[in-house]
C-alpha cells in the first residue's frame, strides 16, 4: 500500500487535513508530518518528552530528587494536565516513528508559551527542531498573539544561540525555589503592539 509519504509533497499538501503539516526536513531526505496530538497519545508525549530531555539532565545534573518537575521526569499525567489547561501538543512523525513534539500554551490575551520542545537524540540535527519551532509560531500568529515565549536554562549557551537563530531574543534572568538553576526567557515578537 502506498503511504502518505510516497506520495509528492505538493500532492500531500493539496489534500491535508488542516491540523497536518508535511515538510522535508533540511533537502537531507527527511520526510516528516507535524499533527495534533490527543489526549490518547499522553503517554507516546512523555516518553518522548523524558527521553528528549534525559541528556539535559545529565549535563545539568539535574535529578528526580533536586528537580522532580523537570521535563526528564515527565509522565502521562503532566501531559493529561496539561491537556486539561487547555495547553495544545504537536507530534512529528517520520516514516521512522514518532521523533519529537513540542507544545503551545496560550498564557496572556496576546501571549503564548513555547513548551517542552523535545527531538529524539537519534534524530537530531536535520531540522526537526526548528521546524517545530516554526509551527507553534505559525499557530500563535494564526490566534493573532503578539509574541512566544520560551524560558531555557541559562547555562545552555548552545540552545540560547539557536534559538537567537531563529528569531528569539533574550529578555531576563530568573531563580525559582523549585529549579536549581537560573532561567532566561526569551521571546519572539510577532507583530507590532
Ligand atoms: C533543541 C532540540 C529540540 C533541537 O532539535 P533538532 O531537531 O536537532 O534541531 P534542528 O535540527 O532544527 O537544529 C539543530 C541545531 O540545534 C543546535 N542545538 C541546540 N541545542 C542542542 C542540543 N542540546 N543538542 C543538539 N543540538 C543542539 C545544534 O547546534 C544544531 O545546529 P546546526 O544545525 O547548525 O548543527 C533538541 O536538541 C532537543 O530535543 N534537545 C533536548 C531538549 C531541549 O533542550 N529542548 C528545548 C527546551 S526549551
Amino acid at each position: 500500500m502506498t503511504s502518505w509519504l510516497m506520495l509528492p509533497a505538493a500532492l500531500r499538501n493539496a489534500c491535508r487535513p488542516r491540523s497536518v503539516q508535511y515538510g522535508h526536513a533540511h533537502g537531507r531526505s527527511m520526510d516528516y508530518i507535524i499533527r495534533d496530538a490527543t489526549e490518547a497519545d499522553a503517554g507516546l508525549l512523555a516518553s518522548l518528552i523524558r527521553e528528549s530531555f534525559a541528556d539535559v539532565a545529565e549535563r545539568f545534573g539535574l535529578t528526580p530528587e533536586n528537580c522532580p518537575t523537570h521535563a526528564s521526569n515527565c509522565t502521562p499525567e503532566w501531559i493529561q494536565s496539561a491537556f486539561a489547561k487547555g495547553v495544545k501538543y504537536y507530534l512529528m512523525q517520520t516514516p521512522q516513528g514518532p521523533v519529537g513534539c513540542v507544545a503551545l500554551e496560550h498564557a496572556e490575551t496576546e501571549v503564548c508559551y513555547l513548551e517542552r520542545l523535545a527531538v529524539l537524540p537519534p534524530f537530531r540535527g536535520h531540522g526537526f527542531g526548528k521546524a517545530l519551532v516554526n509551527h507553534v509560531v505559525d499557530r500563535a500568529r494564526e490566534l493573532d498573539m503578539h509574541r512566544v515565549e520560551i524560558g531555557i536554562i541559562s547555562a545552555d549557551a548552545r540552545l540560547r544561540e539557536w534559538y537567537e537563530k531563529l528569531g528569539f531574543s533574550a529578555t531576563t534572568t530568573a531563580q525559582f525555589k523549585h529549579l536549581p538553576f537560573e532561567v532566561t526567557f526569551m521571546r519572539k515578537v510577532l507583530s507590532p503592539c
